[in-house]
């Protein structure tokens, strides 16, 4: 079995089960029903009895959701709530095969209707399906609307009101499934009918008729849509805030239809509602008669002409009931006449009567639609709607006839509740304690004991002959119950009321177990008598309409009964008690209303008046039957489970038995024994104290296995986030990996692209090259040979072409013009002379370069031409030439002179002169020079002539005449030759100092050809190789060796005069003065 841990104790507002309340007070009490109030908890428990505290509004708590929520579930498994009672009542109905009752009590407004509705709407959802199911449950369901609508008025307490008590048996059969039900209906408060309260209503029908039916209904029922043409209709509030009378009349109608109303029946119906409203419109009028007495008249009787023509009774009939009444007593029929109050009270009562069995017939009517058709044995869930105790200002006979209905309730309650704990002891296996607790027996014997009971004393009085009123019966009252401890008046004999002001005389007050209320005994006697004369049931019994004649039974003058119909009190006596013996035989639920405020409103919770409603419900009571032995039990696999963590070795699991695991858990909980017995399925808790004690440790108990819980899931929460996040960090680290070398793989590959590109263009681009260059070769050859093709080709077409005429002409002019320019030249050559300057003109310009390269050509060829042409001598000669020009070539004045002069040397012939041919003779070596030469005398400066011979190794001065050698200088001894730099033929030639020559001193000379003859003295020194080179020093100015002196030889120049030459004088020892003309 699956043991639910779910209990009431969770999540408790204040306590959910009174019973649990410590302390338990009155304050208390109330203060919990509010708190709950406050946070909408709504419904608290007695044990299992249900408190309902009227929200006055709406509350999500009747949802489907909430149906099946509670569905099945044990009492205490889960918040105080009307369906889990229901879900009891119902569960235990259909599985344990025990009858249920469901009672409904509180004061009007407090919400008894709705719990029933409550009740019946869950049932209806819980129990099964199926068509013929549905149709029972409907019509079962809409039963409700009917009797709502003739039953319920607007009061001040309550907008819709229940102004009859209700008993309805459903009746289901083995499987649960709804067979069809019994409504009883008890007490209609017939009195509206006729007059209501002020701020009140009559009942809803009246209202629903004259709004909602349609015109030509009305007209059918004579009747007129405004309300105030009715005097039984109160006009102050006809028309209730949020009550559709309209919209209601087509509920209603509609209702009625889905019960099993005829069409004729509900138009009898509507009938008679409308013969109620217009019998209040009958007024009556004295009329005077002979004897003095008044006798009473309808005054206008249009209405009930009205009223007789929709029932079908004789108006004439009816008129005179109004006016006459007979009374039958032993055959004998008297007829006496009423008086305009009398007529007045005989058609109020005909009024209430008539609505009164109108609505007892509706009820009828409906159990005769939704009976069970099935004779089978059948269960039954009876729910009982019926007034709560009622204490006002005023009470009369209702109030009192009410009150005793609540002891009577209070007294089954009492006896069930103890009976069911005995049952619960017995069958636990508990000794059973006597339960201290009021017993309200000895007033249910007040009010309905056969002899002297107040309910039994009332009909005596009404039946007694003889004047009998009010006052009377109080005083019977008076004599009769004055001893009893329940019962106070000001003129019992209990003395101790006498001066009890509060106690007025009129009344009486009885101390009920919910407290004392105080009747007021005025109506009591006509309430009770109820009183409708014959004559006018009898002609309602004529009324030619069979739902009228039905109600009236008693008007048959066939079934005249003399005896008098029973009284009020009596019948309600008698239903009580069948009521209370039906319940007796059922397992009573109940369900206690409370009224949380008089406004209606929501959120107000005046604790006046709730305090009230708790104590005149016995609600404290109620809670003290509860206590009286043990507060609270529970089996024992739900209580192991509830408090199992409690004891180390029942948690988690207890594997024995339920009770040995219970008895380990108090054994180690040390609770003392005192506060606890077990039970053969049950643990018994005597004090909610304890029970708290082991909440509380559970609650404990639960903080530290919570926080065990979150520990254990916090850590493995942590962990498999851990896991999680190792994991994704390992995915996210793979994909960054795949992406990061993807990237470098990328990198490289896009890298080695380039490279690789770079490679192939460069790869490419050569042999690009080498193509190209190839292919270029090719062109190139390919050019050439078609260059040398196209040459070949033109070379050999050439002539044939024209275009070669010119480039022909001009290679032509140009031949032809060399031509004659060389043949030209060739003919205007100049001399062969290479000194000749002379060279033709140029012809042409373009010639220039030619011309001139000839011009150098022609001269170099010339000179060679000039140069082959020399001997050896004449070479000779031209070296000779050579060598004076170097020597003398602007150095001496006189040598451009001689350079015309051929150099003949042997001027004198000497070898063929036979004059001198001893000289010649004298030397073996050829003579060089032979010349004559003039001697400078030194001391005047005259000259004398001599020759002079050169040798190649001697120079040699001789006489003319003779030849005789007059000096012979070798050549070695003759250091250097002077001689000026004019034009004079002048020179000195000086010897070495010391040699054998010197001694004579210096020869100062003049010749002719002095050029050619210090150019060969020069020429054989220089070829001479024992020698050195014979100096030759050109100055104007110079020493001469004469013997010892050195004299110095001074050249000057003069201007030129004819016939003037060059003289030489001796000027001093030191100077010989020469003096030259300027060569012109
Ligand atoms: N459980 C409830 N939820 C909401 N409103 C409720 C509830 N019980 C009663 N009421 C309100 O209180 C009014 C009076 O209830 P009703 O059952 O007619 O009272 P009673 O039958 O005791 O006189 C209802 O019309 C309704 O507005
Ligand atoms: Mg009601």
């Amino acid at each position: 079995m699956e043991v639910k841990t779910k209990s009431l104790l969770d999540n408790m507002i204040g306590v959910g089960d009174m019973v649990l309340l410590e302390p338990l007070s009155e304050e208390s009490f109330i203060e919990n029903l509010r708190k709950r109030f406050d946070h909408n908890e709504i419904y608290t428990y007695i044990g299992s009895v249900v408190i309902s505290v009227n929200p006055y509004k709406s509350m999500l708590i009747y949802t489907p959701e909430r149906v099946e929520e509670y569905r099945n579930r044990n009492f205490y498994e889960l918040s105080p709530h009307i369906y889990a009672l229901a879900d009891e009542a119902y569960r235990s109905l259909r599985d344990q095969d025990k009858d249920q009752c469901i009672l409904i009590t509180g004061e009007s407004g407090a919400g008894k209707t709705e719990a029933s509705k409550l009740v019946m709407s869950y049932v209806a959802a819980v129990c099964g399906k199926g068509q013929e199911v549905n149709k029972v449950k409907e019509q079962l369901l809409q039963s409700n609307p009917v009797l709502e609508a003739f039953g319920n008025a607007k009061t001040v307490r309550n907008d819709n009101s229940s102004r009859f008590g209700k008993y309805m048996d459903i009746e289901f059969d083995f499987k649960g499934d709804p067979l069809g039900g019994v409504i009883s209906n008890y007490l209609l408060e017939k009195s509206r009918v006729v007059k209501q309260p002020r701020g009140e209503r009559n009942f809803h029908i009246f209202y629903q008729l004259l709004s909602g039916a349609s015109d030509d209904t009305l007209k059918k029922l004579k009747l007129d849509r405004d309300f105030s043409k009715y005097n039984y209709l109160s006009l102050d509030s006809a028309v209730v805030n949020g009550l559709d009378d309209a919209t209601n009349f087509r509920t209603v109608r509609n209702a009625m239809q889905i019960v099993g109303f005829m069409e004729d029946e509900v138009q009898s119906v509507l009938e008679l509602v409308a013969a109620v409203l217009k019998l209040g419109n009958i007024e009556f009028k004295p009329e005077s008669r002979c004897n003095g007495t008044d006798e009473s008249r309808v005054k206008d009787k249009n209405d009930l002409k009205e009223m007789c023509e929709l029932l079908g009774i004789e108006q004439s009939v009816l008129e005179r009931a109004f006016s006459y009444r007979t009374v039958e007593a032993k055959m004998e029929k008297v007829s006496t006449t009423l008086n305009v109050a009398q007529a007045y009270y005989a058609r109020d009562a005909l009024a209430k009567n008539l609505y009164s069995r109108l609505f007892s017939w509706i009820v009828n009517r409906i159990n005769e639609s939704i009976k069970a058709q099935a004779k089978t044995r059948h269960k039954v869930m009876g729910v009982l709607d019926i007034y709560g105790f009622e204490i006002f200002e005023d009470n009369s006979f209702e109030q009192f006839i009410i009150n005793y209905c609540n002891e009577k309730l209070q007294q089954i309650f009492i006896e069930l509740t103890l009976r069911e704990e005995q049952e619960e002891y017995v069958r636990e296996g508990i000794e059973w304690t006597n339960i201290e607790y009021f017993n309200n027996a000895i007033i249910c014997d007040l009010i309905e004991n056969h002899q002297n009971g107040i309910l039994a004393m009332l009909d005596e009085e009404c039946l007694r002959p003889g004047t009998v009123t009010d006052e009377t019966f109080l005083d019977k009252l008076n004599m009769i119950c004055a001893e009893h401890q329940h019962f106070e008046s000001r003129l019992s004999k209990n003395s101790k009321f006498l001066n009890d002001h509060s106690l007025p005389h009129c009344c009486f007050r009885i101390q009920h177990y919910a407290g004392k209320v105080l009747y007021r005994v005025e109506g009591f006697v006509d309430k009770n008598n109820d009183l409708l004369y014959r004559d006018l049931s009898q002609a309602m019994y004529k009324a030619n309409h069979t739902l009228i004649k039905h109600l009236f039974p008693e008007g048959n003058p066939a079934k005249v009964n003399l005896k008098r119909p029973p009284t009020a009190g009596f019948q309600f006596k008698a239903s009580v008690g069948t009521l209370m013996r039906n319940l007796q035989t059922k397992n009573p639920n109940y369900i206690r209303c409370i009224k949380p405020n008089d406004k209606k409103a929501p959120h107000i919770f005046t604790e006046s008046l709730v305090c009230h409603q708790v104590r005149y419900l016995g609600l404290m009571e109620n809670v003290r039957v509860r206590r009286a032995g043990y507060a609270f039990r529970q089996a024992y696999e739900p209580c192991l489970e509830r408090y199992k963590m409690l004891c180390k070795r029942t948690w988690p699991h207890w594997r024995g038995p339920a009770r040995e695991g219970v008895e380990m858990l108090m054994a180690d909980l040390q609770v003392p024994a005192e506060e606890f017995s077990y039970g053969r399925s049950k643990i018994f808790i005597r004090n909610p104290r304890t029970l708290f004690f082991l909440e509380e440790r559970r609650r404990q108990c639960l903080q530290d296995l919570a926080t065990l819980i979150q520990k254990i899931y916090r850590g493995w929460k942590c962990r498999t986030h851990f896991l999680l996040l190792k994991k994704s960090q390992i995915v996210v680290a793979a994909w960054y990996r795949r992406y990061a070398q993807q990237k470098k793989y990328e990198k490289i590959k896009s890298a080695t692209t380039v490279v690789q590109s770079y490679t192939r263009g460069w790869q490419a681009r050569k042999l690009l090259r080498e193509l190209k260059h190839q292919k270029r070769c090719e062109e190139a050859v390919t050019t050439i040979a078609a260059y040398w093709h196209g040459t070949q080709v033109r070379r050999e077409y050439r002539k044939f072409f024209r275009a070669n005429a010119g480039k022909k002409i001009y290679d032509f002019t140009i031949q032809r013009i060399m031509q004659k320019y060389f043949l030209g030249l060739k003919r205007t050559l100049p001399s062969m002379s290479p000194v000749d300057k002379n060279w033709p003109a140029r012809p042409y310009v373009f010639l220039d370069g030619v011309h001139t390269e000839l011009r150098r050509i022609f001269h170099l060829w010339r000179c060679k031409k000039y140069k082959s042409k020399f001997t050896e001598e004449k070479k000779a000669v031209y070296e000779e030439k050579l060598e004076a020009s170097e020597l003398f070539k602007d150095k001496k004045s006189l040598y451009p002179s001689s350079v015309s002069q051929p150099f003949k040397g042997d001027y004198l012939e000497i070898s063929k002169n036979p004059k001198y041919q001893k000289l010649n003779s004298s030397f073996d070596e050829k003579v060089l020079l032979a010349d004559v030469v003039n001697k400078i005398n030194r001391a005047n400066g005259k000259g004398t002539t001599r020759i002079l011979l050169l040798t190649k190794k001697n120079v040699v001065l001789a006489d003319q005449k003779t030849g005789q050698v007059k000096a012979s200088v070798p050549l070695p001894d003759l250091t250097s030759v002077s001689v000026s730099t004019q034009n004079d033929g002048f020179f000195a030639l000086r010897l070495k100092e010391g040699s054998a020559s010197a001694v004579k001193g210096d020869f100062l000379l003049s010749s002719e050809h002095l050029i050619e003859t210090i150019t060969k003295l020069h020429h054989i020194g220089s070829t001479a190789s024992d020698r050195e080179q014979l100096n030759v020093d050109i100055s104007d100015e110079f020493l001469v060796q004469f013997k010892q002196d050195k004299v110095c030889v001074k050249f000057i120049q003069v201007a030129p005069k004819n016939g003037n030459s060059v003289s030489c004088k001796r000027k001093n020892n030191r100077l010989l003065e020469v003096t030259v003309p300027a060569s012109a």
